[in-house]
């Protein structure tokens, strides 16, 4: 470690202790399986919207043990909403990679933690620092962001070895190990609080005196990253099967959007959902379009509700039309994985449906995230 390096290390712990975050539920422990949970919960997921569902989980699922014990639809319900759903699989197979082959105890390196489903090398290394004060370098989007600006990092990042030379860097820069939990911390609170993406508060930071970006009059424009995210638009028609209090769900692949969720049948268009529809007896509805914004993709739902008559058709028709459906009562959805916009259009009020005309798809009712 140089003596600018311990500097910079210093100012983030001596920073932390005063002014960073100590009151989020996950700290204060050195549960390894609380500390995972909460790194997973966090990944591209705000501590505000993380909060209630951390607790709700834990209360479910108390250890490693539970979870990995536990069907997965039942932590796909407990996740539905948090988004990123292949966190949620992942999780799962990873209580039951500790379980199976760490008899239970997740490992106590950022090396070996690495080596599990849905713990890449920067929550690895979270891990490790915050429950064995391991010293390893954190590097997620905010620490990039945070050293990048402090060391004037200007390499672009879309490169894979200049991506591996910001690592190089931050393991450089590494306190003691009696440090790592605050420094580990502090680097994450200051890329939360003050070191953000547009208008950083650089008045407020322990690092301002010597950060290069900010010296150049230019904090923003770091890092660098050239690769845009190449985003498309799909649009997808649902069939809203319902009868009596009950609606028609399908489990959606184990892959793609939404993967492992319950969700209503898809078409690709309106005409199809509601041809589909129309063998059978009942009253269709159009139902206002909603825009759903995933990370590379615009989903324009289109829903078609239909209202079947008592009786028909058979469970075994749908069944034989959709294998991976089933009825569910609107009092078990609670119990299912639906995706949000999904779980938010099965809760809209009867009274709603009732006074339901057609709505103008060029104006989505809901814009999501
Ligand atoms: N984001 C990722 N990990 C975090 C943590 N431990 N505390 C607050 N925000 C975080």
């Amino acid at each position: 470690m140089t003596d600018s390096a311990g500097l910079l290390a210093g100012r983030v712990v001596a920073w932390q202790r005063q002014h960073g975050r100590h009151a989020l539920p996950w700290q204060g422990t050195l549960d390894p399986y609380r500390v995972w949970l909460s790194e997973i919960m966090l990944q591209q997921t705000q501590v505000s919207t993380v909060l209630g569902y951390y607790e709700r989980f834990l209360e479910r699922f108390p250890s490693v043990d539970a979870l990995a014990a536990a069907p997965e639809d039942e932590v796909l319900a407990l996740w539905a909403g948090l988004g990123y759903y292949s966190r949620a699989r992942n999780l799962h197979r990873c209580a039951r990679s500790v379980v199976a082959e760490h008899a239970g105890r997740f490992p106590s390196s950022a090396a070996v933690l690495a080596t599990l489903p849905g713990i890449g090398r920067s929550t690895a290394a979270a891990i490790a620092a915050f429950c064995f004060d391991e010293r390893v370098a954190i590097l997620d989007g905010n620490v990039k962001r945070v050293l990048g600006r402090a060391i004037g990092f200007g390499e672009d990042l879309a490169e894979a070895r200049h991506e591996r030379a910001l690592w190089a860097q931050a393991e450089a820069l590494l306190p003691p190990s009696e440090d790592m939990v605050a420094y580990t911390q502090g680097l994450m609170d200051l890329g939360a609080t003050l070191c953000t993406q547009r208008a950083p508060r650089c008045a407020a930071c322990p690092l301002a005196e010597d950060c290069v970006a900010r010296s150049e009059g230019r904090p923003e424009a770091y890092p660098v990253k050239t690769r845009k995210l190449k985003r498309s638009a799909r649009e997808v028609a649902l069939l809203w099967l319902a009868q009596g209090d009950r609606v028609w769900l399908v489990r959606r692949p184990a892959r793609g959007v939404w993967a492992g969720l319950w969700s209503l049948p898809e078409f690709d268009t309106r005409e199809e959902a509601r041809e589909q529809a129309a063998t059978w007896p009942g009253q269709t509805t159009e139902w206002p379009g909603v825009t759903h914004v995933l990370t590379h993709l615009d989903l324009y739902l289109k829903p078609v509700r239909h209202e079947l008559n008592a009786g028909s058709p058979s469970e075994e028709e749908l069944a034989a039309r959709w294998p991976e459906g089933r009825w569910v009562a609107r009092a078990d959805l609670g119990a299912f994985g639906l995706p949000a916009p999904i779980a938010r259009l099965l809760a809209a009020s009867d009274q709603l449906f009732a006074a339901q005309e057609l709505v103008d798809e060029r104006e989505p009712l809901q814009r999501v995230r």
